[in-house]
């Protein structure tokens, strides 16, 4: 039995066992959150483990003996980026996390390898997500890692590279009518009928603990937390992990009470956490007719929405919204500035930094910014988009 807990994101006197499988809190239907009784991370053997997240087993729910579903994701490089903080007439040092490098090309593959790794263990038969692309693609490759059966169910408009990625990987794909809360009502039914586990964004308690590790590379990587964050962010996992990551290494001893400015960055097409983030509202409408080609970044309702709010606000952060326009011309400037890899959503981050200069935020430290996957998964839908000529 490992030596942690569930615990209710709205309610911690809500509290569950880990030793099955589990959805969000039955009580109020929040998230549950991984709660570590033990405080500590040792450096040296942090320093000796493997080149992946799973350096940081000692805070991720597996003991000792066990053998993680790993393809050896996270330990993605910080890049710095001169040329472009050069552009953004930054005078502090700019990086790039980038996540394109991860085993399926984006940051889905850190929540994976955790979510996967407890659902073979806790006994689940199959594997159901909804997904946007990247994270189906994800699950797709980690459900064949540990030779479970994978569903996934996507938006029909999905570009073509995505759904062969999940099928070549073994998975089913279901093709629904609408976007990405449409889908997951389906996995949802889906998962009620057949018994599969249901493995959507913050339905499970796990994929977080993936992408918290994040923020612990920074923190290695950098020797302290950044002045700021920018995350693109649709389902916010990446952003939420990242917040638990910072308070269980103040609780460790590897930070203090400083926190970095969490900047969440959504497009002008779908922005339901900038809205609620202008209206001072504790949670998120959903939005309408949401599109844009930041394609992960198409969420019009996320059950993290509290979560994410509360993260941005306690930081001291902010939620900008950024154009079609100015996502593809970050884009353009990070793979032409820099050389790296930079999706829509990458280039929605270095959109979002010139808005908060703009606006006059005096970064007084690094910055990073997140890359959070490769441009080359939506290659075939983008050479058909008009947005393309940014990419001449
Ligand atoms: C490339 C990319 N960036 C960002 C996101 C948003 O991620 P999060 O759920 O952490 O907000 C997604 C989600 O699909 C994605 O695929």
């Amino acid at each position: 039995v490992l030596p942690l807990a569930l615990v209710c994101s709205l309610d911690a006197r809500h509290r569950f066992e880990p030793e099955r499988l589990s959805a969000t809190c039955p009580g109020d239907g929040a998230p549950l959150l991984v709660e570590y009784p033990h405080r500590s991370l040792d450096r040296a053997a942090v320093a000796r483990g493997p080149w992946s997240m799973w350096r940081y087993r000692e805070m991720l729910p597996v003991d000792a003996a066990e053998e993680p579903v790993t393809l050896g994701e996270g330990s993605t490089p910080l890049i710095p980026a001169p040329q472009l903080a050069a552009e953004l007439r930054l005078d502090v040092p700019l990086y790039v996390k980038d996540e394109s490098q991860n085993p399926t090309g984006s940051f889905k593959s850190r929540g994976m390898s955790v979510a996967v790794t407890r659902a073979r263990r806790l006994g689940a038969a199959a594997l159901v997500a909804p997904s946007a692309g990247n994270a189906g693609g994800a699950l797709a490759a980690y459900g064949a890692r540990a030779q479970l059966p994978v569903i996934v169910f996507l938006p029909r408009d999905t570009p073509a590279i995505l759904i062969e990625e999940c099928e070549t990987y073994g998975a089913r794909v279901e093709l629904v009518d609408g976007l990405i809360d449409d889908a997951g009502k389906r996995a949802a039914e889906f998962a009620a009928a057949t018994g599969a586990f249901n493995m959507a964004t913050l339905r499970e308690p796990y994929r977080i603990e993936g992408k918290k590790t994040m923020g612990y590379e920074l923190i290695e990587e950098l020797g302290g937390p950044p002045a700021a964050i920018v995350y693109p962010t649709g389902g916010g996992t990446g952003l939420i992990g990242m917040w638990k990551a910072f308070d269980e290494l103040e609780a460790c001893g590897w930070i203090g009470r400083r926190r970095p400015k969490m900047i969440a960055v959504q497009a002008e097409g779908c922005a339901p956490i900038v809205r609620a983030f202008e209206e001072n509202a504790p949670s998120a409408r959903c939005w309408d007719d949401a599109f844009t080609a930041a394609w992960g970044l198409r969420v019009p309702s996320a059950l993290g929405d509290r979560l994410m709010l509360r993260a941005i606000r306690e930081s001291g952060g902010t939620a900008i919204a950024v154009s079609e326009a100015d996502l593809l011309s970050g884009m353009a400037a990070m793979r032409t500035r820099e050389g790296i890899d930079a999706s829509e959503e990458g280039g929605a981050a270095v959109a979002a930094l010139r808005v908060a200069l703009d606006r006059g935020m005096h970064p007084d430290g690094p910055i990073v910014l997140f890359n959070t996957g490769s441009a080359l998964k939506y290659a075939p839908r983008r050479a058909a988009a008009t947005g393309a000529a940014a990419f001449a």
